[in-house]
């Protein structure tokens, strides 16, 4: 297990090159079970979880190969229709190929998610929608076992938007007989990616980042052919706290800057100043910024994956802020390692009282998941003194080379084993 140690206190310059996105990343590699043949995925970040979605569908029969920030899918042959537990454990994305085994073979065996770190998560809603669609659903012995004929559209409603929900359900629908409503559903850029991706190999799809999407069943897909993901928004939105903490100067390039306008919006009025193009930006960050409150939504909202590193941003502004996390209940790990490091936060329920301090002192933090992880390297770069960062495989999980990245823009950075 790495460590990081991080110097904080210089103000980082420079450019960063945006990795593409994670969340995009996965659901664009299950897709590649909805057809047989050769799929290639350009743009995906080199990460834990995209590895672990390799090893996914390796265990199914599929031949996966990484090279060069792309992925080649060999989905000829399929011997296996089981996503295991080991593999799902450290992973809840791993549930996206349970729509297209369903839709493709008609079989599904796959580990049911526990609980994480940051809430409950169920799939109650994507197996609402299988079943409806005529998939029979089995829980045996921590697995969801699905059976079915060839599914058929229907119209389904989300009670609450769900991402990797909506995901799912548009594979099993893109090839479905009949046609499907999606009503409620998510409309994050992951999922408009996916939905670009899926209509690339001759899905019929309709309202991809609105909340009614309308999908008419195809009987075949064509393989996915060179089909790019799109830039990470989180990582883009991450390195931009990192200017404004260290009031530093980042120029972030092959980024979708109209991805993050709730963000951009926030932080511009938090004091950072933006220069934006189509597909890059400049930030500059303040000598200290100005309290703003944040209250996390699905997306166009305050995205929930950036409501640690705001709290980071936000430990040091001048003022209080209030900060609701409203889409996890327990998204508030990083708070006691935030106060380690002298932040002054309080906790209610889903909301945290940020009350700005003038500095951060370095200190030993654990990491305990992704966006926590990456809200203590935030504040890290801030704090005067040196920091530990342990357990650092939750930031590998969803950054690209991010000590790389960070120490080309002039961090104090390094990565050592940890025996602790
Ligand atoms: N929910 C249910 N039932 C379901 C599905 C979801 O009650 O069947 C609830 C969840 O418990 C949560 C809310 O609905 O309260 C929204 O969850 P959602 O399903 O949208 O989350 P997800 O699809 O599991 C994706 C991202 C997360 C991100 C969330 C919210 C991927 C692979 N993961 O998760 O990303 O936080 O959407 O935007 O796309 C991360 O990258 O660090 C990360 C956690």
């Amino acid at each position: 297990m790495d460590k990081l140690i991080i110097r904080g206190g210089l103000p980082l310059k420079g450019e960063v090159a945006i990795s593409g996105a994670k969340n995009a990343a996965l659901p664009i590699m299950a897709a590649s079970l909805l057809s047989s043949g050769v799929h290639t995925i350009r743009h995906i970040p080199k990460l834990r979880d995209v590895i672990t979605m390799g090893k996914i569908l390796t265990n199914m029969g599929l031949n996966v190969a990484f090279e060069n920030g792309n992925v080649s899918i060999n989905s000829s042959s399929v011997s296996n229709f089981e996503a295991p537990y080991d593999l799902v454990k450290t992973m809840r994305a791993s549930v996206l190929v349970l729509c297209p085994l369903v839709a493709r073979f008609g079989r599904a065996r796959v580990s049911l998610p526990g609980g994480c770190a940051i809430g409950a998560r169920p799939i109650n809603l994507h197996l609402m929608g299988l079943e409806k669609m005529g998939a029979k659903i089995e829980l045996e012995e921590g697995y969801v076992v699905a059976t079915a004929g060839r599914l058929k559209g229907a119209s389904i409603y989300f009670d609450i938007p769900t991402v990797t929900g909506t995901e799912n359900l548009m594979m099993a629908a893109a090839i479905a007989q009949g046609t499907t409503i999606l009503e409620n559903a998510a409309r994050e850029p992951e999922v408009i990616d996916l939905a670009n991706c899926l209509i690339s190999m001759g899905a019929k799809i309709k309202g991809a980042g609105e909340s009614l999407i309308e999908i008419e069943g195809v009987d075949e897909l064509k393989p996915i052919r060179d089909y790019p993901v799109i830039p990470d928004r989180i990582e883009t939105a991450t390195f931009i706290s990192i200017a404004g903490i260290t009031g530093g100067d980042l120029t972030l390039t092959g980024c979708r800057p109209a991805h993050i306008d709730a963000m951009i919006m926030k932080l511009r009025d938090a004091g950072l100043v933006f220069e934006i193009t189509e597909d890059s930006m400049r930030v500059k960050g303040p000598d200290r910024p100005i309290a703003k409150d944040a209250k996390t939504q699905p997306y166009p909202g305050f995205p929930t994956d950036m409501q640690a590193q705001f709290m980071s941003l936000m430990s040091i502004a001048d003022g209080t802020s209030v900060i609701k996390e409203t889409i996890f209940e327990n998204r508030f790990m990083h708070v006691a390692e935030l106060k380690r490091m002298g932040a002054d936060i309080m906790i209610e329920g889903g909301t945290a009282t940020v009350k700005g301090v003038r500095r951060l002192k370095g200190a030993h933090v654990m990491a305990t998941d992704l966006r926590a992880s990456a809200s203590l390297v935030v504040a890290a770069l801030k704090a005067e003194g040196e920091s530990t960062i342990h357990r650092i495989y939750h930031l590998d999980r969803g950054y690209e080379q991010m000590d790389e990245k960070l120490r080309k823009i002039g961090a104090q950075i390094s990565r050592e084993k940890d025996s602790a």
